[in-house]
């Protein structure tokens, strides 16, 4: 199969999205931008078009889809909605905030992995709002990523993934968030996180009083336990090259990289502060020590380019776990498979 990548931002928007959704009414796959990572989309209500893109990125077929919908109300054409679903939807959405639902009949056991809850989000990306809107359908999405890979960022590493296995891709740009959105599960008067994103705790914290992060998100999920999330339990985000965190309240950082330089086929990714003290090869600038937006931002980015580097090994800093990093602890936690020099 031909992949065509198509620009969005030079006129023909129109034009792209008209064909983009008579894909979708097709049954077929579309890769697609949003504000958190570029997804790979096909019709909420059609199982076998969903089947396909378990398919096309390998995915095991217990890790459930995300649906995306054009506005937080449409969540009652396919899930059981509360109070507390309105509270958040009024606040967050649309964004980056994904929240589990009991399923109505209309989705499709595909999309849920068999189970009988769905996750519901609705985009702010206008890309994706209009995609969905044009379609008359509710788009069920996953990163367009090959599974275990880190979620593409740019219609590029879409492409690097997916060229030959799906018809199109919309290129929109870089993603604004990098990561992938907050998914919480809520009863009537709590929330509890399944996996960190933009919206933090704090923010969670100003709806509902009761916010817990689920224990999966920072530790490792012990022999035979059973995730809350199935996604929770699969290696993720790894680049191919073996990616080492350094605790750098333990181990000085500089030291360590400047001897993995001389002694390894390595890259470093370092805060752009530091790359006047190391040599001048292979690194990859994170961002300013203190801009955990843009070291979120440009995590998955730096992923995939330490592969274009051809590199065996990876040093980062490992990220406090404190709620505005959370997302990208937890990220590079099991993009290193909980590898920490110097320890947690
Ligand atoms: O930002 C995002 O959420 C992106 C963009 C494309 O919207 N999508 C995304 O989808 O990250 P995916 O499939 O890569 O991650 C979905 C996560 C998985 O960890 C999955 O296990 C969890 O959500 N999930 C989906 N449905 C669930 C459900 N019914 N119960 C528990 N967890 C669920
Ligand atoms: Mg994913």
């Amino acid at each position: 199969m031909k992949t065509e990548v198509l620009k969005t931002g030079e006129g023909n928007d129109e034009l792209i999205l008209k064909k983009a959704s008579d894909i979708i009414k097709d049954g077929g796959l579309v890769a697609f931008p949003t504000e958190t990572v570029y997804g790979l989309g096909a019709n909420a209500y059609d199982a076998e078009a969903c089947l396909n893109i378990f398919r096309a990125k390998g995915r095991p077929a217990d890790n459930p889809l995300i649906v995306h919908i054009a506005s937080f109300e449409d969540a009652e054409k396919i899930a059981y909605t509360n109070e507390l679903y309105y509270k958040l939807a009024k606040k967050f959405m649309p964004g980056p905030l994904t929240v589990i639902l009991p399923k109505k009949e209309v989705i499709p056991y595909s999309v849920t992995a068999g189970l009988d809850s769905v996750a519901v989000r609705c985009p702010v990306n206008p890309v994706a709002h209009k995609l969905i809107e044009y379609s008359g359908v509710p788009i069920a999405a996953p990163s367009a990523n090959r599974s275990g890979r880190p979620s593409p960022t740019t219609a590029k590493y879409v492409f690097d993934d997916m060229d030959g296995i799906i018809p199109l891709i919309i290129d929109g740009g870089e993603c604004d968030i990098g990561v992938e959105s907050t998914v919480v599960k809520i009863t009537d008067d709590s929330v509890t996180m399944l996996r960190p994103g933009a919206v933090t705790c704090e923010m969670l914290l100003s709806v509902c009083k009761n916010v817990t992060v689920a224990d999966a998100v920072i530790n490792e999920l012990k022999d035979g336990e059973k995730p809350l999330s199935p996604g929770m339990k699969y290696k993720h985000y790894a680049p191919k090259a073996n990616l080492f965190l350094v605790n750098d309240k333990k181990i000085d950082f500089i030291s360590l990289a400047l001897e993995k330089q001389r002694s390894e086929n390595c890259a470093i990714m370092c805060f752009d502060e530091e790359i006047p003290r190391l040599e001048n090869k292979n690194l990859l600038p994170v961002g300013k020590k203190d801009d955990i937006r843009e070291q979120t931002r440009r995590l998955f980015i730096l992923l995939r380019r330490a592969d274009e580097l051809k590199v065996d090994t990876v040093y980062a800093h490992l990220p406090s776990v404190e709620d505005k990093s959370l997302a990208m602890y937890n990220r590079m936690i099991r993009a290193c498979a909980h590898h920490v020099l110097g320890g947690v």
